[in-house]
């Protein structure tokens, strides 16, 4: 097995391996690059499904994403996406085409619990465009400016799954109307230690304890801040790849750009730990 670095802060690429035959220690190594660049791609990876979900599993335990919509028929804890992107009457859904593609964002900010993880394996790639692009949110805490820091230290965001303009076309019509939760807009990293900046500019609703104003203010300051030179990672997708994200230390975003006649199909699954309790099903 080997192992690159691929961004300054961020991304690690892992070669010559197979991860349906693991060994404990391998595995280990695995999950320490992941921890240390938040990132990784591992490369050349032919995958059934029970392959994927075994392999996702040793990483934590495997949550239903609650876009049902999405899910595979016989799997639901697998998220399809690019599937079935054309309508009946032959238009685009841009809800799946671009899904992702709409900010910089992490997996899951709109659960008590959010998850710890997501992994994608790249069934079907298009000739061009189609990335995947990363930032560090590690990269984003070191980077605020001291009053913004001293602003936000302590203080909670509000997360709904579509955010200020409830941008929940995914969601079935009895999920969509779910009390906010919250999470401190600088995490500690439960495994690494290392502060973050936990935000989603997406998701978030307000920063609690401040005035709407106050609140609008400081989430236009902290979008401006997610993006750090050094912080970012862009994955030029292979058909085979695996490519697992933190969602406590990293944002994400889909490019959005391919040919729309083309495939872009992933395999997606959401990540908790072993010991997390599963999201709250909305009735
Ligand atoms: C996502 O935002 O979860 C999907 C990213 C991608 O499709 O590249």
């Amino acid at each position: 097995m080997q192992i690159r670095q691929l961004g300054e802060q961020i991304g690690a690429e892992i070669v010559d391996v197979d991860v349906k035959r693991l060994t404990d220690s391998e595995f280990a190594a695995i999950y320490e690059t992941w921890l240390a660049h938040n990132v990784i791609a591992v490369r050349d990876q032919v995958l059934q499904i029970p392959d994927f979900l075994d392999y996702s599993r040793r990483f934590g335990s495997i949550h239903p994403h609650p876009s049902k919509s999405t899910r595979h028929p016989e799997h639901p804890e697998l998220t399809l996406l690019g599937v079935n992107k054309f309508r009946a009457d032959g238009s685009l859904d841009r809800a799946i085409y671009r899904r992702g593609a709409e900010g910089f964002h992490t997996d899951g900010a709109y659960d008590r619990v959010p998850f710890k993880a997501t992994q994608l394996y790249a069934v079907a790639i298009p000739s061009h465009g189609g990335d995947t692009l990363f930032a560090s949110m590690y990269a984003a805490c070191d980077a605020l400016p001291a009053a913004l820091r001293s602003k936000i230290e302590g203080r909670n965001g509000a997360y709904v799954y579509g955010g200020r303009k409830r941008s929940n076309a995914l969601l079935n019509a009895e999920d969509r109307d779910v009390p906010p939760v919250f999470h401190p807009l600088i995490r500690i990293h439960p495994e690494t230690g290392r502060p973050a900046l936990y935000f989603d500019p997406g998701k978030i609703l307000y920063v609690e304890g401040c005035s709407p104003a106050e609140s609008e203010a400081i989430i236009a300051e902290l979008e401006g801040c997610m993006l750090q030179p050094g912080g970012q990672y862009r994955h030029r997708w292979r058909k085979g790849d695996i490519v697992i994200w933190d969602n406590r230390c990293s944002y994400h975003k889909a490019a959005g750009d391919y040919p729309p006649e083309e495939d872009r199909i992933h395999w997606r699954v959401s990540i908790k730990d072993h010991d997390d309790p599963p999201a709250a099903e909305p009735a």
